[in-house]
């Protein structure tokens, strides 16, 4: 266990705004997303109340990933990354993950897409999820390794499609590898890494 730990996405939580601000205004956290970086706060926030569960997509789920400051635990934890569930889409119901570069290449990522899955798959509202897919630019390595690392199978490329709602709006195709995540057959418990907020 490395410390991060996840809880549901917030426009409202202040760290979470500021978490997603820094992750999209940074080229290389989005390079993979096929969308430009964001360049004000009201942008970022206007792109993330499109990303949590909305009347028309309402049906999605959306958590932070969390680090806490280990040297000064009276300071607030970080919002450093976001992992959930993106849409409905021909394949499935898709599934994603982002992590501000700054904190890459620290097992962060595949720990939090593990959890997240654990958490998803007990879940009473999901209970009708039985497939999830990720759909991944072949280039981009690490996020095949951290699909794979949860037991994905590989499915079909497809040419020319969007990765994101966003690209829909910027016109950006990419080729995309589906991987698919099958319900497992015995559930967990779910993951001791989520932490809910009051109320929730
Ligand atoms: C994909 C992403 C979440 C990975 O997060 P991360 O915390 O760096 O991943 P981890 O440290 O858990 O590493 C996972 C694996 O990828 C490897 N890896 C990490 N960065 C890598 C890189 N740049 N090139 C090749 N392999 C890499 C790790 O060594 C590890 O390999 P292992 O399974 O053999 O141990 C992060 O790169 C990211 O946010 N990318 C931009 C957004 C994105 O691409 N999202 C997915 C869209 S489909």
């Amino acid at each position: 266990m490395s410390g991060i730990y996840l809880e549901p996405l917030s426009v409202s939580v202040e760290t979470h705004l500021q978490g997603f601000h820094s992750m999209c205004s940074d080229p290389p956290s989005v390079k993979w997303l096929f969308i430009e970086p964001t360049s004000s706060l009201e942008e970022s926030k206007a792109w993330m109340i499109t990303r949590l569960p909305t009347p028309e997509n309402p049906d999605i789920d959306k958590l932070a990933v969390m680090l806490p400051n280990h040297n000064s635990p009276n300071e607030p934890a970080k919002m450093i990354g976001l992992v959930g569930t993106n849409r409905y889409s021909p394949q499935g119901l898709e599934t994603g993950y982002m992590l501000h570069s700054s904190y890459w290449g620290r097992g962060y990522g595949k720990e939090a897409f593990k959890e997240f899955l654990k958490w998803f798959w007990a879940l009473e509202t999901r209970k009708n999820i039985m497939v999830l897919v990720a759909k991944i630019a072949p280039e981009n390595v690490a996020s095949e390794k951290i699909v794979k690392g949860a037991g994905a199978r590989k499915g079909e490329v497809i040419e020319n499609s969007f990765i994101l709602k966003k690209n829909e709006e910027n016109g950006n195709k990419s080729t995309i590898g589906c991987w698919y995540i099958d319900r497992p057959e015995k559930v967990s418990e779910g993951s001791k890494i989520v932490r809910m907020r009051g109320g929730e």
